[in-house]
């Protein structure tokens, strides 16, 4: 039985403002992907990585991505995210028992979250999500009219990797409606019904969206970050 890890990294990244796509942006010389696959190989539970790149780009992602992980898949992605996943999954081989679905963009993420989010798998769990509290006061608008304030100790923020039954996470992305405004994975299983448990995320996993998250991702690499 192994653990695959399936890296969405086929988005534009148009909030970053780049002429490249998102994962292929690069931070201290190398592209965010790469960052995010050397802490995911470091990690020693993933047995088998996909990557799935935008359309014209699978021959120069495999290449970047072969000195990190030699036997590194690449496919190419769909319109949305979840056709994205959905394509990774389908190019999983059959032997994988647990996924790891991680977003190129949470290049920091840490070594140990991976162990973490696996272990809490392997433990039972159908679907795992590393969660952080959240640090704003969230409120729900419809447009500019507050409605309601959400109690804040009830709120967390959700990062990858997000771990899964192989089992499970297949049969929910191929029952999905396409379009739909699920905007993670385990957002998925709990639409149909399936328990999703947390582990503790990491302040490091944050996902590099806007051009202010890559000035932070390049001060956390400088030897004097904390
Ligand atoms: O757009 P967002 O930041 O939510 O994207 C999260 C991750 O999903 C990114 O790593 C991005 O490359 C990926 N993605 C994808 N295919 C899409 C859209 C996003 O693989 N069509």
């Amino acid at each position: 039985m192994r653990t695959a890890l399936v890296v969405p990294a086929a988005g534009r990244g148009d909030r970053l403002g780049a002429s490249r796509p998102k994962a292929l942006v690069p931070l201290a010389g190398e592209p965010l992907l790469v960052h995010a696959l050397r802490r995911a190989a470091a990690s020693d539970v993933v047995d088998v990585v996909v990557v799935v790149a935008p359309a014209g780009a699978c021959d120069e992602v495999r290449s970047l991505l072969q000195p990190v992980v030699p036997d590194v898949l690449v496919v190419p992605g769909g319109a949305e995210r979840q056709d994205s996943v959905r394509a990774g999954l389908r190019a999983l081989p059959a032997d994988v028992d647990v996924v790891l679905v991680h977003d190129a963009a949470r290049c920091l993420t840490p070594p140990d979250v991976f162990a973490l989010v696996v272990a809490a798998v392997r433990a039972g769990a159908a679907g795992v999500v590393p969660v952080l509290p959240v640090a704003d006061t969230v409120k729900r608008v419809a447009g500019q009219t507050v409605l309601e304030t959400l109690d804040r100790s009830e709120l967390v923020a959700v990062q990858t990797p997000q771990g899964f039954s192989a089992d499970v996470l297949r049969t929910v992305h191929e029952a999905a409606v396409p379009g739909s405004a699920v905007t993670d994975d385990a957002g998925m299983l709990e639409a149909l019904g399936h328990g999703v448990r947390t582990v503790p995320g990491h302040e490091r996993a944050f996902k590099v969206t806007r051009p202010i998250d890559l000035l932070l991702a390049q001060a956390l690499l400088s030897p004097e970050a904390p």
